[in-house]
């Protein structure tokens, strides 16, 4: 099957991403959110990215101006859900509340259509399980910024459909990403349990008063070559998310270390949720927010 319409649900920083990837890859889609005010930033927010693209001659102006044709912000779910051959969920890290969507989206789609999420906390088999299509239900977990992030972790479990995993690998391929197939499911899947180990040393020696939080994220950079140490990688993609992420995948694996550190259960306690509240790990003025 090859997947020309396409509905993303959530317009927070990795939907609208994501839903500007399928548009630029020549997909239709429907960028729903129930908050309007979401999907009017959202818009905002592609349009001077994609400008920034035209200007820097990455893209042309046609390709631009096509992609935001084939690309729609709706309120509306069922509007997006009744053609859609992918439904990529991008909302909150919670289950009850991606559990109902599931079941919401099984009643208003195609009974052939691919419901996938982009979480890698929670395994597409919980999800599978609110719907009456878990064959047809798979994880593809996108990175953070998506338009730049050239991995998509696209996750093969027991039940799935023997069409399914390749629609959703050839769909990101023209969406312009590097997907990698993963044949078993785990919590966390392989680069956010990576980079849950990373995190757990910086705070050990952080805690332990080896390094600052500075020293770590500099050493990290310029030993290691990451592109950003990981208390700053934590501010980027949102301590709430950090600890909403953590603390689903403990609840499924129940192993002590894959607890959220103290150190965001203390930071998200007095809402400093990294760059998006102007404080996480570090303080953000404006300038340095940009
Ligand atoms: N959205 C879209 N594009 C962005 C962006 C954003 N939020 N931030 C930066 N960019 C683009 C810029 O426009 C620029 O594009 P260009 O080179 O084509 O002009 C390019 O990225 C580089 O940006 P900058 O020069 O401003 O800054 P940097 O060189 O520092 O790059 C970065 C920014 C791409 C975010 C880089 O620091 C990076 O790769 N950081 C690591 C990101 C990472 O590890 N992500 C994975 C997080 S884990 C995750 O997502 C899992 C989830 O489940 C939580």
């Amino acid at each position: 099957m090859s997947i020309e319409r396409v509905l993303v649900v959530g317009a927070g920083a990795m939907g609208s991403q994501i839903a500007m990837l399928a548009a630029l890859g020549g997909m239709r889609v429907h960028l729903h959110d129930a908050y309007p005010d979401a999907l009017t930033s959202a818009e905002t927010a592609l349009r001077t990215r994609i400008d920034r693209r035209v200007e820097k001659g990455q893209l042309s102006q046609r390709s631009a101006d096509d992609a935001f044709e084939r690309l729609v912000f709706s309120s509306d779910l069922s509007a997006g859900a009744a053609d859609a051959q992918l439904i990529i969920e991008a909302i909150k890290e919670d289950l009850a509340a991606k559990s109902a969507l599931f079941a919401r989206l099984d009643a208003l789609a195609p009974a052939d259509a691919i419901l996938a999420t982009n979480s890698s906390s929670i395994t597409a088999s919980l999800l599978g399980a609110a719907t009456g299509r878990p064959g047809r239900v798979i994880n593809a977990h996108f990175f953070n910024p998506p338009l730049v992030m050239d991995c998509v972790e696209v996750v093969v479990h027991d039940r799935l459909d023997p069409d399914v995993a390749p629609a959703v690998l050839d769909a990101c391929r023209r969406m312009g990403k590097s997907p990698v197939a993963l044949p078993r499911e785990v919590p966390g899947i392989v680069a956010n349990r990576i980079l849950s180990a990373i995190v757990r040393e910086a705070a050990a020696l952080t805690d332990g008063g080896f390094a600052t939080v500075e020293a770590v994220d500099e050493i990290c950079r310029n030993a290691l070559g990451h592109p950003m140490g990981p208390f700053e990688l934590l501010d980027m993609a949102g301590l709430d998310v950090n600890y909403q992420m953590q603390q689903l995948i403990f609840e499924q694996t129940g192993v002590d270390q894959d607890r959220p550190i103290p150190a965001v259960v203390d930071l998200v306690g007095r809402r400093r949720l990294g760059r998006k509240s102007g404080g996480g790990f570090y303080d953000y003025d404006e300038k340095r927010a940009q």
